[in-house]
């Protein structure tokens, strides 16, 4: 059976953050033939257009996992109705230079918690019109929205609520065949990051 590795991004910076127990939940439930591994933003420097040339270090470094990953989950907070800045900023670094966006044609999942009622739906439909630009496929359905509540995922990433456990289950291991079904028609492939002349 093939191995696909799946890069993951975690859009808070928070040391205790829930989306970082959720992305815990997902790599506990999932089936076999995945293997996770998480792309840190926190230490990347603001974009711009004026690195393109010679990446930085924390740049090169994101920008390698990212295309070295055959698939990409996004397990984000909602900040305003929107996405993080910080996760926004290492989307925007692995998307330049032009002509070398590390998201295209790589298979990606869109989830997200939050203690509010509609569980980072408006960030997700944000990063998805990003996603969609980067022309990276996005995995349509089952959308997840969850909302959090205290101790619904503990320490270790055991789920203390049945339902939502199966749900969560079911989301990764439809990722895992959408992996399997954009493969088969997209190979996977690297994208080089630029480097000092
Ligand atoms: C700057 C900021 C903006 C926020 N905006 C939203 C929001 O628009 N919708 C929402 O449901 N929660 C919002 N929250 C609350 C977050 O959902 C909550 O802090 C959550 O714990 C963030 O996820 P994390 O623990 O993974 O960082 C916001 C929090 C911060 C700090």
């Amino acid at each position: 059976m093939a191995t696909y590795k799946v890069g993951y991004f975690v859009g808070s910076l928070s040391s205790n953050s829930i989306n970082r127990k959720l992305a815990r939940a997902l790599i506990e439930l999932a089936p076999e033939g995945l293997e996770f591994e998480e792309i840190p933003i926190k230490d990347l420097p603001l974009y711009s257009t004026d690195y393109d040339g010679a990446f930085p270090q924390e740049a090169k470094a994101l920008k390698d996992a990212v295309s070295r990953s055959h698939a990409i989950l996004f397990v984000t907070p909602e900040y305003n109705r929107s996405i993080p800045g910080g996760l926004k900023n290492a989307i925007d670094w692995a998307s330049r230079p032009w002509g070398a966006n590390s998201f295209a044609r790589k298979p990606t999942a869109v989830i997200g918690t939050s203690p509010g009622a509609i569980g980072t739906a408006v960030a997700q439909q944000n990063l998805r019109s990003v996603l969609s630009f980067l022309n990276a496929p996005q995995m349509n359905s089952p959308e997840a929205y969850i909302t959090f509540t205290p101790d619904l995922i503990t320490d270790g990433g055991q789920v203390t609520n049945p339902s939502t456990e199966a749900f969560l289950r079911k989301f990764i291991d439809e990722f895992h065949d959408f992996i399997v079904r954009v493969l088969t028609v997209l190979p996977h492939e690297e994208v080089a990051c630029p480097t000092e002349p």
